[in-house]
């Protein structure tokens, strides 16, 4: 059929929810850099904006691949993140945190005031980037998703709210 050129429709996918059993396994690192990674990405992205979020892991829609977004509103826009690392942290801060996976929620977590991150672009490029406060939480917070790990395993206590 000539001139079929129709992009694929952007998707939102349901998201998992605390006691699924793939939050708690560990991501499988990602070795192919295809449209299927690139569809995933768009879609994590309009997951993460309908539902208002600041990140988003893959294990949250129920796909247990290294894939991460972020978009915490600032300069940065949308920042996808594929086998994200975190090579160093500085500093120590605590503040409220909630999570897309325990809706409703939210406590009072210990995290790293600045980390620098290595992760691979939707191409496969490696890149690092630097977050502080808000940003950094964000990726710590969302690698963790990738180890299994919930915030609600390592805050301090629980908030109102
Ligand atoms: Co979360």
């Amino acid at each position: 059929m000539c001139g079929l050129f129709a992009r694929r429709k952007k998707q939102v996918y349901q998201i998992v929810c605390i006691g699924d059993p793939i939050l708690r396994e560990k991501a499988v690192e990602v070795k192919r850099f295809n449209e299927n990674l690139h569809q995933l990405l768009d879609d994590m992205a309009e997951t993460l904006y309908a539902a208002d979020g600041v990140g988003l892991a893959a294990p949250q829609v129920g796909i247990s691949k290294q894939v991460v977004v972020v978009d915490i509103g600032d300069e940065h826009g949308l920042i996808e993140l594929i086998n994200p690392k975190i090579i160093a942290s500085e500093g120590v801060e605590e503040d409220v945190e909630g999570c897309l996976s325990v809706p409703g929620k939210s406590g009072i977590v210990k995290r790293a005031k600045k980390v620098t991150v290595a992760a691979q672009d939707r191409n496969g490029k490696s890149f690092t980037i630097k977050g502080e406060d808000l940003l950094a939480r964000a990726f710590q917070h969302e690698i963790d998703h990738l180890k299994g790990v919930l915030y609600v395993d390592i805050m301090e206590r629980e908030v109102e709210g």
